[in-house]
């Protein structure tokens, strides 16, 4: 079997079209839809993450500001301009670029951003609203994945779905979101004793380890869907995810490519929860 590509770069296309007609709406309601991204130092990848951001929001017209802060600030100064952000009426998202430098102190930067204004989806009380699956603002990456099933047509119920790796930002929340799809879900990592014979079972895969092309097609179940949430770059320059994607497409149904399939759907649904906490506050 030969899989079918899920193209990323095409979905995530057709919902900024349909983001940008719903600012529009909202704009005139009289609200702006405004994202505040903190980045601090100068990490070039960080630096480029955070340019398409802005350019995302300018194309589907949502004000943007990027604070752009020095390698050295303080954690004080940095709190200090959470709670400007968190009191501004033109800023509805606050999303500051991980990671941050180490002498900052991270759990108390996420947890200063208003949960109301956390389009990351990070602070706590949004991260526990998915675990109890409450409505709130759900991490950008794992939605992304989800928006994907959906695009496909994939229905979740009763399905075996195995998550690769533990993150707080990809692997835990989008098991939850699995899981409220009512597939049975399983959560591997580096300590997992026997990860072939895990993904052997499983329907659906989604990698999100940061090894460059650790999945392979003979781990796989013929006929699964694999979602690829790895970003990783080779020597040679080449950037490929964390499946092997040449053997694992003679395997699979449906699998994302790198770059072109996740990847885009983040900076959207960036986009798609901007624009609902500008929503959520017309009550
Ligand atoms: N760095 C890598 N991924 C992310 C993300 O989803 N959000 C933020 N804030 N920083 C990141």
């Amino acid at each position: 079997m030969t899989a079918q590509i899920i193209n990323g770069k095409e979905i995530a296309k057709k919902l900024r079209e349909k983001i940008k007609n719903e600012v529009q709406e909202l704009k005139g309601k009289g609200i702006t839809p405004g994202l505040a991204v903190i980045l601090v130092g100068d990490d070039p990848a960080s630096q480029v993450y955070v340019r398409n951001k802005e350019k995302a929001c300018q194309e589907v017209g949502i004000y943007s500001e990027i604070h752009h802060l020095s390698e050295t600030i303080s954690q004080s100064e940095l709190i200090n301009l959470i709670d400007k952000l968190n009191t501004n009426p033109q800023i509805h998202g606050i999303l500051v670029q991980l990671p941050i430098p180490a002498h900052l102190n991270e759990k108390e930067v996420i947890e200063r951003i208003s949960p109301q204004k956390d389009v990351d989806g990070f602070h706590p009380l949004n991260a526990g609203a998915l675990f109890v699956g409450e409505k709130s603002l759900q991490p950008c990456t794992p939605k992304g994945c989800l928006y994907l099933l959906k695009e496909i047509g994939y229905d979740l119920k009763g399905k075996k779905a195995v998550v690769v790796g533990r993150s707080n930002i990809v692997g835990k929340p989008v098991a939850m979101m699995l899981l409220q799809e009512h597939a049975t879900v399983t959560i591997c990592h580096s300590r997992t004793k026997d990860l072939k014979s895990e993904l052997l079972q499983a329907d659906v895969v989604v990698a999100a380890v940061g090894k460059a092309n650790f999945i392979k097609g003979d781990m796989l179940k013929p006929g699964a869907v694999v979602l690829d949430v790895g970003i990783n770059r080779l020597e040679n320059g080449k950037l490929v995810g964390d499946v092997d994607f040449e053997t694992a497409k003679e395997k699979a149904s449906w699998i994302t490519p790198v770059p072109g399939g996740v990847g885009p759907m983040t900076i959207a649904m960036l986009l798609a929860n901007t624009l609902e906490a500008a929503q959520n506050t017309l009550g």
